[in-house]
Formats: structure tokens, C-alpha cells, sequence
């Protein structure tokens, strides 16, 4: 005899939403409810309305048609099976505990302007249950879909964006999973968000007559740093008071420093930013150190 597919009554203890999703199938049923709250999993059966009991795990729990959980932790997790009185299975339940998604925490920023900006996102608390995300971005009616690598990923791509929008696009992330959804709305301004990764390979050699010469290359995931210019800065640190000075910004990829001292250890790195001064500076490059000879 088949179950009328049917909502059923949800705790009036609940202090969040529950979900039931019931079939017909003698497959367990997917219960997922928030942790903390309480939940009643009612028992029909089908045949003569005899209840025998319930069991958790293929454990005996009590004698009833309906079980009450109240103050639901992660022990409640489990598989649960009503029986009959001739202990047969009437109803199996999987019950999994969670919460709905908290609000995103949402980053971006552009390593390759004016190609493309990057947004990533983690949620404040996590939400146990399996979730997943939906991630847009959109210019007044305009909607497009921010590209993933896989469902997974938790940082996505916008391409083709207008440059000098004098309003902003609208970010949209949005997390989902069986007990609710949250969403957080961005708005990015894409030439505010510019934020070039750090100049690699930073080299120095010492010269002759107390000088350094630093060179460097650009950020490999900036567009050619001929069209779109960079400006860089150079900082030098010595001794264990972190004593320091700052040469920059210039456009060349290299840069002589002169009236270091003999025996000094130098440690030195450099950072980089849109030639325009758009958006932030990029972190500091890794540090090289030279020990200059003492004369
Ligand atoms: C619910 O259970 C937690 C521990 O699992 C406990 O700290 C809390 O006091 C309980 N709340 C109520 C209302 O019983
Ligand atoms: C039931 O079994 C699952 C999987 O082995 C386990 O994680 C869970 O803690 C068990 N639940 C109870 C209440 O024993
Ligand atoms: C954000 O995206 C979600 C999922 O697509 C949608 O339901 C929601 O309405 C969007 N919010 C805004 C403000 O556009
Ligand atoms: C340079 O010196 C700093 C500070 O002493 C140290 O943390 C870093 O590991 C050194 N870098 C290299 C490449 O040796």
C-alpha cells in the first residue's frame, strides 16, 4: 500500500525551520533539522495504525507512533526506524543536524584589471550540512553568472566588466542548503577594487662603491605591463630595531640604491600598484636578504 505523499506536522518547538523531503520509496528519508532545536518525527503506518516502537541505529528508543527530540545535538545524528508491532520497518528516517547558512563574508578585488576581477567568500559559522552556492554579479539589469571552477570553489570570475561605471556592479552571493539561504550583495566599483599580486623574482647583487641594485618582474597574472603601466616600491630593512626606508614609487623594473653600509644585512622587497593608483597596493613580494662584505 503506498504512503500519501504528504507534508507533515513540524515541532511547534522548533526554533528554526525544518525540512522534511518524504517519498515513497523505502529508501531512508532525509531529515535535516537546526541544532538546538526540537523535532517530532511522526509515524503512519499503513496498514492497522500499531505502533510498536522506534528504534535509533537498530537500537530500541521508545514505545510511540511519534518521537520528540528536544535540544537536538550532533549525538541525535543517526538513522531512525519505526516499527510495527511485528517489528517490521514501517518508516526510516536519516536525521542530520545543522544550521541555515550565515551571511557570507565576501572579498573582491582585481589582479588583472581591466581584464577580469576575482570575488571569494567563507561563511562566519560553519553550517555542518552539505551547502552550496549561487554566485552572480550584475550592472543595473544586467545579470550574469560568476564563473566557478567547481561547485566547491568558494571564489569566482568577472569578465567583461565596464570600465569607469559610474555605478557599481552588484555582487550577489548567495549560500543555500536544506534549512535556508543567505545572500550578500556587494556592491564594486571596479576600479576601486584593483589590487595587483606581489612582483616576483626580486633579485640584488652588491656594487662596487657601497650600492645595491634590486631588479624584479611584474605580477605574471597582471595584462602586459607595457599597456596597463604598474609603479613599484622598494623597501629596504636593516639591523633589529626593523629600521627602514621606502624608495618609490618609479615604473622601472630595477633600481640602484647607493650608500649602503659594509658588514649590514639587508632585507628587501618590493610592491606594486596600478600606474593610475587605482584600488591598493599588492602585498610585499618575498623577502631577499644580502649581507653586504665588510671592507
Ligand atoms: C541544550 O543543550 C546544550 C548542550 O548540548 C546545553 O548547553 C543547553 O543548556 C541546552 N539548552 C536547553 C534549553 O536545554
Ligand atoms: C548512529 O550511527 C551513526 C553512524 O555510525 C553515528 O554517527 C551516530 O552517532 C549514531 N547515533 C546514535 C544516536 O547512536
Ligand atoms: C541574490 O541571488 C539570489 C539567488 O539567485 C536571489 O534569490 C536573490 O534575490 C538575489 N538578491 C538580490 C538583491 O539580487
Ligand atoms: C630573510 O630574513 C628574514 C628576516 O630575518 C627571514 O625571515 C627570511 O626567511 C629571510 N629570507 C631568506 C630567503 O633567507
Amino acid at each position: 500500500m503506498h504512503l500519501k505523499y504528504s507534508l507533515y506536522t513540524l515541532s511547534l518547538f522548533a526554533f528554526f525551520p525544518q525540512i522534511w523531503s518524504r517519498d515513497t520509496s523505502s529508501e531512508p528519508k532525509d531529515v535535516y533539522v537546526a541544532l538546538g532545536s526540537s523535532v517530532e518525527l511522526p509515524c503512519v503506518d499503513g496498514r492497522n495504525g500499531e505502533i510498536s516502537e522506534w528504534r535509533i541505529n537498530g537500537s530500541f528508543l521508545v514505545s510511540s507512533p511519534a518521537l520528540r527530540l528536544h535540544n537536538t545535538s550532533l549525538d541525535d545524528q543517526g538513522v531512525y526506524t519505526c516499527h510495527d508491532s511485528n517489528g517490521e520497518i514501517v518508516e526510516t528516517v536519516r536525521l542530520q543536524l545543522g544550521y541555515p547558512p550565515s551571511l557570507p563574508d565576501v572579498h573582491c578585488w582585481s589582479p588583472s584589471y581591466p581584464l577580469k576581477a576575482l570575488c571569494s567568500w567563507s561563511l562566519p559559522q560553519d553550517p555542518i550540512l552539505p551547502t552550496h552556492y549561487i554566485s552572480t554579479y550584475r550592472l543595473r539589469d544586467d545579470v550574469c553568472s560568476c564563473q566557478r571552477q567547481s561547485e566547491q570553489d568558494r571564489q569566482c570570475v568577472l569578465e567583461e566588466l565596464d570600465l569607469f561605471s559610474n555605478v557599481p556592479y552588484l555582487v550577489n552571493i548567495t549560500a543555500v542548503n536544506a534549512l535556508g539561504s543567505a545572500s550578500r550583495v556587494l556592491p564594486v566599483i571596479f576600479e576601486d577594487i584593483v589590487k595587483p599580486d606581489p612582483p616576483v623574482n626580486v633579485k640584488v647583487t652588491a656594487l662596487p662603491g657601497k650600492k645595491l641594485h634590486v631588479q624584479w618582474a611584474p605580477p605574471p597574472t597582471w595584462p602586459d605591463p607595457v599597456n596597463f603601466p604598474l609603479k613599484y616600491k622598494v623597501q629596504f630593512r636593516w639591523g633589529n630595531a626593523n629600521a627602514d626606508s621606502i624608495m618609490g614609487p618609479i615604473e622601472s623594473e630595477s633600481m640602484v640604491r647607493s650608500g649602503v653600509m659594509p658588514g649590514r644585512t639587508y632585507h628587501i622587497r618590493v610592491s606594486v600598484m596600478d600606474h593610475l593608483g587605482h584600488g591598493q597596493s599588492s602585498e610585499w613580494s618575498d623577502t631577499v636578504n644580502i649581507t653586504l662584505p665588510r671592507s
